[in-house]
């Protein structure tokens, strides 16, 4: 069975808080589709609306086209892998996967389907020597394995997972991130609805990212081009670094502190205050277009990369450098740069005062 997910204008409250406001979303069969916000934004809250946990209080859920609001979650058809493994601790490894299909009634699932489909969901998750095994005699990591693997034995259309990688340390979680990867090219129909705070989880796993904030959605795109074109601020610092400057918009640039910055205005009315939006690792060091002259903040060395921090006009610009030979010191005058086609402007918010 697969199918998508829509949203369709889904609103959830408790005791008259709204927690998700009117979303309406739409995640394409077999895509991979990354929610990502900060804690208590109305990720894990949307999620369980599509599970059939909470009730929303407007709006309709639809999976595979079919309208499911009214379903409880047994009948959606649907795997679900949360933060906190939540394994049975009585129960081998073989047991917790199989739990799913044991407890279909109708139709009953066969006991050799049963043994055959915790096989193919060990073996795709490379946990096919533990079956024997408690959770308790397993790593963090295995046991997510595990609630993978169960999720995946009821051969679910729809996968959601809620921060699966958020308990795993940063070694793991990347060895985790690339096994999802490998999952999701296994098994092209499942679509996967991914919860995460974690931008770097979105921006690797996910066909398209919707940002969430505050209970609302914010954009929604692929990360490309959320990345390279956000629409706001949020997502800008959301997704990815992002320096974001206070700027009057002229004809052909804008204004800068004492300068003028050549950049495309197309579409903003000039006079019009607006925040330039400029990804540190593309702003260079030394004469360039759109110079930017500034004082050396602070400068931290990471290894492959320098970072400098330099204030210019009074705000602070970041500049994520290439390893420097020489670098700069701490109180020096710098003169940075970036392209015009590297800079997006963005209506004015928080940046101005
Ligand atoms: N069962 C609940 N009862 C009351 N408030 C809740 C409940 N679950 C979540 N909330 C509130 O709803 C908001 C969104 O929560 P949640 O969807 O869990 O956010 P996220 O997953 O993005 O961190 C938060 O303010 C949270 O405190
Ligand atoms: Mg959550």
């Amino acid at each position: 069975m697969s199918g998508g997910i829509r949203f369709d204008s889904v609103t959830v409250a408790y005791d008259g808080n709204v927690v998700l406001d009117s979303l309406d979303l739409t995640v394409e069969p077999g895509e991979v589709m990354a929610l990502l916000g900060p804690s208590g934004s109305g990720k894990t809250t949307a999620l369980r609306a599509v599970a059939g946990f909470v009730r929303p209080a407007s709006g309709r859920v639809f999976l595979g086209g079919r309208d499911v609001t009214g379903l409880p979650p047994y009948a959606r058809g649907i795997g679900m892998v949360v933060q906190q493994y939540a394994l049975f601790p009585h129960m081998r490894v073989e047991e917790n996967v199989a739990f799913g299909l044991k407890a279909r009634k109708s139709p009953k699932v066969p006991r050799a389907e049963i043994r055959t489909r915790v096989a193919e969901a060990l073996e795709m998750t490379g946990m096919a020597g533990y079956a024997r095994r408690y959770p308790r005699e397993l790593s963090g990591g295995q046991q997510q394995r595990v609630a993978i693997a169960r999720a995946l034995a009821i051969r679910p259309g729809v996968l959601l997972l809620d921060e699966p990688l958020s308990a795993l340390d940063a070694r793991l979680r990347s060895g985790m991130l690339a096994e999802l990867a490998r999952l999701h090219r296994e098994l092209p129909d499942v679509t996967i609805l991914y919860v995460t705070h974690d931008q770097v989880e979105a921006l690797t796993l996910a066909d398209r990212i919707a940002v969430m904030d505050s209970a609302r959605l914010q954009a929604c795109g692929t990360p490309r081009e959320l990345y390279r074109a956000p629409g706001d601020e949020f997502t800008a610092s959301f997704v990815g670094n992002a320096n974001l400057l206070p700027v009057t918009v002229g004809s052909g640039g804008v204004a800068f502190g004492g300068g003028e910055l050549k950049v495309d205005t197309e579409g903003a009315a000039p006079g019009a205050r607006a925040t330039l939006c400029v990804r540190p690792h593309l702003v260079g060091l030394g004469e360039g277009p759109n110079r930017l002259a500034g004082t050396v903040r602070e400068i931290q060395w990471r290894g492959a990369t320098h970072r400098l921090y330099v204030e210019v006009d009074g705000h602070r610009v970041i500049a994520d450098l290439r390893e420097l030979r020489d670098p700069p010191a701490h109180g020096d005058e710098v003169t940075l740069h970036f392209a015009p086609e590297d800079a997006t402007l963005l209506a004015a918010g928080v940046g101005h005062d």
